[in-house]
């Protein structure tokens, strides 16, 4: 029950109306029974919520769209791993100190090695934003051949040099073969969901193919990939990967991984 002891969390963003983040950690509390709750704030002025977590006592923050890395300069301090890509998606309040982190990288991880070891293999990420950045990051912790492509090819490259990454352009990447595909880019989005984000030609049985849409929860590269005898990793996995990392830090306890995965698909089976 909701008392004056109840912990608070919340997710900020602008729009947050459609996050998944709420029914996801509140299934978790009350799975484990911990005392929490989590909220979701539409929120403008990153500064005076920053303000607001502070004076309210919110235990712990997702951040979201458009504010994780314009956030980073109103925490205490930052993860390094943050710091160096350059986002934080998890703010965790200890006794008034606010520490951002990012789960994202983590949440892909996660996700991918519930198919794959990414040590040694060739990794294509396709796209060239956030959760490129982040994503590539974790594959190059993880010590994967990491080849960015993107259809703007300036801002490509710049993020391959930034992550000392190869860069391949979208009409090449017929030309190479891959062990790993990611797509982070939005192509196959609901309400364009009969798109693909590269050629059928590239999809070879055996791979492992990854979407950070999961709007469909299947995409059509998911799909495809699937019919061609592909392993494929949807972008439920990650989201509730990245949450269950988030979870940990602010509890300090074992994430309920399935429960919180059954709250997230449940929620996006019936939006289908
Ligand atoms: P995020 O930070 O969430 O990753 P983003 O910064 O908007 O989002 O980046 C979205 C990525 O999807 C970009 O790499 C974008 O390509 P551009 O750099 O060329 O804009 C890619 N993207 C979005 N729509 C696309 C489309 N229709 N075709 C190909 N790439 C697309």
């Amino acid at each position: 029950m909701i008392s004056t002891r109840t912990n608070v969390y919340c997710v900020i963003g602008k729009p947050v109306s459609h996050s998944l983040s709420p029914i996801m950690h509140n299934a978790a509390f009350e799975k484990i029974g911990y005392d929490g709750v989590y909220l979701a704030f539409e929120v403008e002025d990153i500064s005076a919520a920053v303000g607001g977590i502070r004076s309210l006592g919110i235990r712990g923050v997702s951040v979201t769209i458009p504010h994780k890395v314009s956030v980073m300069s109103y925490l205490d301090e930052i993860d390094t791993t943050a710091l160096k890509i350059g986002a934080v998606n998890t703010i965790v309040n200890r006794h008034g100190k606010l520490k951002g982190y990012n789960t994202d990288f983590q949440g892909a991880l996660k996700a991918l090695a519930e198919k794959s070891d990414i040590h040694g293999k060739r990794v294509l990420v396709l796209g060239a934003g956030g959760a490129a950045r982040a994503i590539g990051f974790g594959i190059n912790m993880e010590g994967g051949r990491l080849t960015i492509s993107n259809r703007s090819l300036e801002r490509g490259e710049r993020l391959a040099e930034d992550l000392q990454a190869s860069f391949c352009a979208p009409d090449v990447i017929e030309r190479n073969s891959w062990d790993i595909i990611i797509n982070t880019t939005s192509v196959g989005m609901t309400p364009e969901t009969d798109r693909m984000p590269v050629p059928e030609t590239i999809l070879t049985p055996g791979q492992v193919v990854m979407d950070i849409v999961y709007n469909p929860l299947e995409t059509l590269l998911l799909k495809t990939a699937r019919d061609k005898g592909c392993a494929t990793v949807d972008g439920a996995a990650m989201f509730v990967y990245q949450g269950a990392c988030q979870f940990e830090l602010w509890t300090a306890q074992s994430a309920p991984v399935s429960v919180m995965g059954q709250a997230v698909r449940g929620v996006l089976l019936k939006r289908k």
